[in-house]
């Protein structure tokens, strides 16, 4: 048990709970705040969408998240703002624009929305209707429809003149909500507010469980959780981070795919990552996804596995002050197992930065865009010379019991022309590599085409040209 001291909307609240209680359930049951729904509490709907705003230096940042899927521990020292902390004596514009456009019936997925809309306006540089929508990709309603919902967020991007918000971003945007009626004044002085709270620290005692950004914890061991033991690595300032060393790209482990996107470094070293943003899950859970439980949770089909086998990366465990490191393809002994004892952590991943020929490509298929996990994602890391493939390293999921490195197919198309006899001898070694099964997600036939067509698909998409002259096609 510790003593979490967070601001809850208007209020400074202190909790003496496990820190690993959910905080949906403390905002509802503790607190009555019912605007915030309960719905899946598993992170898939987005009715319990509630906005987490962090001290970053001098200024507040502001993420949403599924509060269904999220450790009170971590409000520590943070503002939490569910709907009735959006509310003030008239509807704010968002909300009265949900009104003008008959953008809520039952009503029970509209607090969620408003959080995500207001979230948008908060987290994004430029404004982007477009953008704005997508945004919305973690919020599910049943019964109004989505082009009401969509019309209010236009008109609410409406009210706003674009070169302001731009301008505002970051260090004046909230005084630019608070001024246009968005958020409510109060809002001012929550920086100084969150500072003057006092200090807990992060108490542990015995084996605790480790828990990062909570989003597979939580839908894995869900009831277990309030009552454990939690060791809550985004507290961690040890694990957060993104740098360069001796020419590798170190990620720390609790870093977010959030993080990663809005990162210069990985702009830098991992080439078009924010390409494929939108294939992983929604902004929500990307503001809480980390990439080390990404890795740890050894889902064969993990997003950031896939992607991180081709970079060729490296693991690096950590039990008290020893470390080792071990390379990412061979982590991954069996089906959720890996090469990790349970005192150990993961720390960081490192990956060599691509050269300057390296392209990478990520190619994902799941029965819905967003929100979805994959039935087959593949990436490839491939670097040429004269038409002469210098390197090349492909990964598969949904493919095998783990998330598969093929390195036959890899191996193969070294120092080769890229050719269409090249290619089908590529696939074909890739075929030979992986075990397939039938699940609710496809029967193994079908997972052997999808990943022939995913590894045609990467070389149409980085040799456009070439793959015309060649006639290789997806
Ligand atoms: C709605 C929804 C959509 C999703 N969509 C996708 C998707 O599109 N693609 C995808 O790949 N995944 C998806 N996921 C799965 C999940 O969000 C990701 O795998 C995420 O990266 C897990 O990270 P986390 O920080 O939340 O892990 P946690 O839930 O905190 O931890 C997962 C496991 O790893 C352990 N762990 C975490 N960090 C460490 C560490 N540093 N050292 C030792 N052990 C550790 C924990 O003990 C736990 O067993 C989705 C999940 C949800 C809920
Ligand atoms: S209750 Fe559905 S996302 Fe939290
Ligand atoms: S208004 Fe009923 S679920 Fe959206």
């Amino acid at each position: 048990m510790t003593m979490i001291q967070t601001i809850i909307n208007n209020r400074p609240e202190s909790f003496e709970l496990p820190a690993g209680t959910v905080l949906l359930d403390v905002l509802r049951n503790y607190m009555k705040l019912k605007g915030t729904k309960e719905g899946c509490r598993e992170g898939d709907c987005g009715s319990c969408m509630v906005l987490w705003g962090k001290m970053q230096a001098h200024r507040i940042e502001y993420r949403t998240v599924n509060s269904c899927l999220f450790p009170l521990g971590d409000a520590e020292h943070t503002h939490v703002v569910t709907i009735e902390g959006l509310n003030g004596e008239t509807l704010n514009p968002i909300q009265q624009a949900i009104v003008d456009d008959g953008a809520s019936q039952c009503g029970f997925c509209t607090p969620g929305f408003v959080i995500s809309m207001t979230g948008y306006l908060l987290q994004a540089r430029t404004l982007d209707l477009p953008a704005a929508i997508a945004f919305l990709a973690g919020n599910i309603c049943r019964c109004t429809g989505y082009t009401s919902i969509i019309r209010a967020m236009a008109r609410s991007l409406n009210l706003i003149n674009s070169d302001e918000f731009a301008h505002s971003y970051p260090d004046t945007r909230i005084s630019f909500l608070v001024q246009q009626k968005f958020l409510p004044e109060y809002f001012l002085s929550i920086p100084d507010r969150i500072q003057s709270l006092p200090t807990s620290p992060n108490q542990l005692s015995g084996q605790p469980v480790i828990m990062a950004g909570g989003t597979d914890f939580y839908r894995q061991q869900g009831e277990d959780v309030p009552d454990a033991n939690v060791m809550l690595l985004s507290r961690e300032a040890n694990f957060k981070g993104i740098y360069i060393e001796n020419n590798q790209c170190v990620i720390r482990a609790a870093t977010t795919i959030t993080e990663l996107e809005t990162s210069e470094i990985i702009q830098h070293a991992w080439p078009d990552f924010k390409k494929y943003i939108h294939l992983i899950s929604c902004p929500s859970i990307r503001n809480r996804a980390t990439v080390g439980g990404n890795i740890i949770n050894a889902s064969p089909i993990g997003d950031l596995s896939i992607m991180l086998l081709a970079l060729e990366a490296t693991v690096v465990l950590k039990q008290n002050d020893q470390m080792r490191t071990v390379k990412l393809k061979d982590f991954f002994r069996g089906y959720k197992q890996l090469d990790k004892s349970p005192a150990e952590l993961l720390h960081s991943i490192t990956f060599p930065i691509p050269p300057k020929s390296g392209r990478f490509n990520f190619e994902k298929v799941s029965r819905r865009t967003h929100l979805d996990i994959a039935s087959v994602n593949s990436a490839i890391l491939i670097s040429m010379e004269n038409n002469f493939i210098n390197e090349m390293h492909l990964a598969a999921g949904g493919v095998a019991p783990i998330p598969c490195y093929l390195a036959k197919a890899s191996a193969f198309l070294k120092n080769k022309a890229l050719n269409r006899e090249n290619v089908a001898a590529t696939i074909d070694f890739a075929l030979s590599e992986v075990t397939p099964i039938t699940d609710v997600r496809g029967t193994a036939g079908y997972k052997k085409l999808l990943l022939k067509q995913l590894i045609l698909a990467h070389f149409v998409t980085l040799f456009p040209k070439m793959s015309e002259a060649e006639n290789i096609q997806a």
